[in-house]
């Protein structure tokens, strides 16, 4: 089977490496992909849908597989399906449960799908009444992407008042700011779950738990997620029962209603507040760096699972995880997430892969040149760990994370310490 992944990141190089590991699999192509995804697949420089598609018909490629949301929202997956080529993610009509969060609450709202109390408005009058209903902190959200920005917790009426105006006016994040959803802030636990959706049926992957801010002890400003872990030990049994009857089974049954079928990644962001799972946010692919501590788990061939779920096959799936624990840090660039850095040559030791049984590297913000290996900015890595307990996998994590270098590397120490410590 011939595999196109779209994307660059470390979870789309996660994706590929599964698939390398797959027999069902001959070869890998990304787009664009990165420095270290030519180490063992093909990087093409496409980005425009209608091309893509060509570049698919020509090279006979059996399955592509969508990994970021913004190809997602812009509807790649109409434009392959227009052409009868197989893809796994989301339509743009379906992509509406990450694209617009008013369309989300919206939807979550008809369908009741327990979520937090809200109103979505254009009007800052609107706003500031709703405001005034609440009780401190209270959360202002702008509809459209923002890069993970877009969501404002107000410490006080006042700041909600001013975080709501500036959005309004499109002062804080343009277009995507001009109607706005308020609403209650919840205190609990934040879990991510993730099925893997074929508009009918669905899988549910082990819970994972993302670290998003910077620094330790959960300090720092929001970042795109500096490590994770899964399964976690926060979730159990009753909490994926209810997670699946109250937000799964009603999430696809209501998107089959609204005419546009849920397909692909169906990501959860819950706040559990006293037991009870709460939805946050929709998006419509894989958590970064979720994805990367998930794979290594994934005991089922990659390429029958994503396979299934792009032909509207998944009941026909066993579904199987290995019952050991992944831990992934991000090792992240020295002015991430403020500004990008000079670009610094990558040594990995070369002991690693001697050494180090279930460990691997996911690259994401990497080039090449000559040969070498170079960190371009942002997230630049992951160091993962599987191993037979949460803490055997961090420790495998982060003796790798010792055996990685380049000028002005900074990660998080304290990975998965919500589970060591609970
Ligand atoms: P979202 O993109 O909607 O998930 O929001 C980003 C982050 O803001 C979440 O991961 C939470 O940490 C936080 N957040 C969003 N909505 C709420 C809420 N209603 N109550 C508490 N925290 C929230
Ligand atoms: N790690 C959170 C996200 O991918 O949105």
């Amino acid at each position: 089977m011939d595999i196109l992944i779209v994307g660059s990141g470390g979870r789309e190089y996660a994706i590929g490496l599964s698939l390398k590991k797959d027999d069902a699999v001959d070869n890998i192509y990304f787009a664009p992909g990165n420095g270290a995804t030519s180490n063992f697949a093909t990087n093409i420089n496409i980005t425009d849908y209608e091309a893509l598609a060509d570049f698919a018909q020509e090279h006979k490629i059996d399955l592509t597989i969508v990994g970021p949301e913004a190809p997602l929202v812009g509807g790649i997956v109409d434009v392959f399906k227009a052409r009868d080529l197989l893809i796994f993610g989301s339509s743009k009509a379906a992509s509406r449960l990450e694209g617009s969060k008013v369309y989300m609450k919206n939807f979550l709202s008809k369908y009741n799908i327990p979520t937090a109390k809200y109103i979505e408005t254009q009007e800052y009058h609107e706003a500031e009444k709703f405001i005034d209903q609440l009780q401190e902190p209270i959360v202002v959200k702008a509809d459209g992407l923002c890069a993970g920005k877009g969501v404002i917790i107000a410490q006080s009426k006042d700041e909600a008042k001013a975080a709501a105006k500036a959005m309004l006016r499109g002062e804080s994040f343009g277009d995507a700011g001009k109607s706005i959803v308020v609403e209650e802030f919840l205190d609990g636990y934040e879990l991510s779950i993730f099925a893997i959706c074929d508009g009918v049926n669905y899988k549910v992957l082990p819970a994972a738990q993302d670290h998003k801010r910077l620094l330790d002890a959960d300090k720092g400003p929001n970042t795109g997620g500096m490590g994770a872990y899964a399964p976690t030990p926060l979730v159990n049994e009753t909490i994926y029962q209810k997670v699946e009857e109250r937000v799964i089974v009603p999430t696809l049954k209501g998107m089959r209603e609204e005419g546009c079928p849920f397909e692909g990644v169906l990501f959860i962001g819950l706040m559990i507040v006293n037991g009870e799972p709460i939805v946050l946010e929709y998006n419509v692919r894989f958590g970064d760096p979720e994805c990367e501590v998930l794979m290594p788990l994934l005991k089922t061939p990659a390429s029958e699972l994503f396979y299934k779920a792009a032909s509207g096959n998944l009941q026909n799936l066993d579904l199987e995880f290995s019952d050991k624990f992944a831990v992934g840090v991000v090792i992240a660039s020295q002015h991430y997430p403020y500004k990008s850095a000079i670009p610094a040559e990558i040594i990995v030791d070369q002991s690693v892969h001697d050494e180090l049984e279930d460990t691997y590297v996911a690259y994401a913000g990497v080039s090449r040149e000559d040969d070498k290996l170079y960190a371009t900015g942002g997230r630049v890595l992951l160091c993962i760990g599987v191993g037979e307990s949460i803490k055997e996998a961090r420790d495998k994590a982060y003796l790798l994370c010792g055996q990685v270098h380049f000028a002005g590397k900074q990660f998080r120490q304290d990975i998965a310490y919500q589970a060591l410590h609970s």
